[in-house]
């Protein structure tokens, strides 16, 4: 398969300033946590791929663990942009990873020494056989580690020119607080945070979004679909091949209750007198709050993809449907 970018994939997409930063992401980002490991189809994920960018996706999250294997989700993503993004692409394109997971074994291959975060990022690179990338985090904070080496690692790649921004992942809001202060006094200000977000899992509401916004940084809420849940995909039962299904995905038969269910038939209705999926409904609810720069979704196929960037041709609720919402949620 030869691929060649659609030359209209810039008309579609909304793209949102990220905080007060220079950098605009698209409404709709694609995660690479799942379906892109060796474990998976690398013709599915390299289309899922190619047909994000055509339709104006320009950002691309990994981590260092992503696959299974650990690391091979970085690695199939390095060999799709070495097939097919060639030229100047790389400049349209805004890639992350992270460390702050266990990596590998021994002290110096999980969360958030200088050590770790510097060697782990070296490793990302070579396996996306990248120069750079856009956003390098810190993915999730470390007890052990003052806050000033972990924060002087991020700050130290950028001046080395290994990353162009950095961010903060699942650092609660009095974390994020003193994180973002510290990469302040150090010159590199904090981008972006990345925290799970869905209908289902509303603690960022509780005072997180309240600091990102004083302190003009971007949030990208990842699993907005709670990984597959606010979908239609667990309606009838766990399908054969969905996440729920297989031993190597994080959620697992027993997420799959049936007090979710009956939540996610009702909102199911709601989104149906909407007009849209349920899947375009909680992307669109998590879009509705103005302090969200982009959800980060994930999909194991290219019609997956599509539905959810249909999102974006309503993303307005009428008082009444959010009350709706809370109460079904409640
Ligand atoms: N920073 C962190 O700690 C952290 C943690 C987790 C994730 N992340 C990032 O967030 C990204 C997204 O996470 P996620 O994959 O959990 O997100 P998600 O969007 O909540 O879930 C994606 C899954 O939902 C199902 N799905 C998606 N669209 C659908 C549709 N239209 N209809 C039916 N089912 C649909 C698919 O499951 P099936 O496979 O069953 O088809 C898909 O794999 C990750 O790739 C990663 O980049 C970050």
């Amino acid at each position: 398969m030869y691929y060649t970018p659609a030359t209209d994939r810039y008309n579609n997409m909304t793209y949102n300033r990220c905080g007060k930063s220079g950098i605009q992401l698209p409404a709709v980002s694609l995660g690479l946590w799942h379906n892109f490991g060796s474990v998976d189809n690398f013709e599915n994920g390299r289309s899922i791929i190619h047909n994000a960018f055509d339709k104006g996706i320009t950002h691309f999250d990994l981590a260092n663990n992503y696959g299974p294997l650990p690391g091979s989700a970085e690695e199939n993503f390095g060999r799709v942009l070495k097939q097919d993004f060639t030229g100047h692409l790389r400049d349209e394109l805004i890639i992350s990873t992270k460390a702050g997971y266990t990596m590998w074994p021994g002290p110096y291959g999980d969360w958030g020494s200088r050590k770790y975060l510097v060697s782990s990022l070296d490793q990302s690179l070579r396996r996306m056989q990248l120069d750079y990338v856009d956003i390098f985090y810190s993915h999730r904070p470390d007890p052990s580690t003052p806050i000033e080496e972990t924060m002087g690692a991020l700050h130290n790649i950028v001046q080395q020119g290994k990353a162009l921004y950095v961010g903060l992942s699942n650092y609660n809001a009095e974390q994020t607080k003193v994180a973002v202060e510290v990469l302040k006094s150090l010159g590199t200000p904090c981008l972006i945070h990345q925290p799970k977000y869905s209908m289902f899992e509303r603690w960022i509401e509780g005072g997180l979004l309240d600091v990102l916004e004083a302190n003009g940084v971007g949030c990208i809420p990842f699993s907005p679909l709670a990984q597959g849940l606010l979908t239609d995909r667990y309606l009838n039962g766990i399908p054969a091949g969905s996440r729920a299904s297989k031993p190597s995905g994080f959620l697992q038969e027993g997420d799959v209750t049936p007090e979710r269910i009956e939540k996610v038939k009702k909102l199911n209705v709601l989104a149906q007198q909407r007009g849209q999926s349920l899947a375009q409904m909680a992307l669109a609810w998590i879009l509705k709050d103005k302090r969200i720069t982009t959800v980060l979704i994930g999909a194991s196929s290219v019609s997956q993809l599509d539905n959810n960037l249909e999102t974006l041709k309503n993303t307005a609720f009428a008082k009444e449907e959010l009350d709706a919402i809370e109460a079904i949620l409640k």
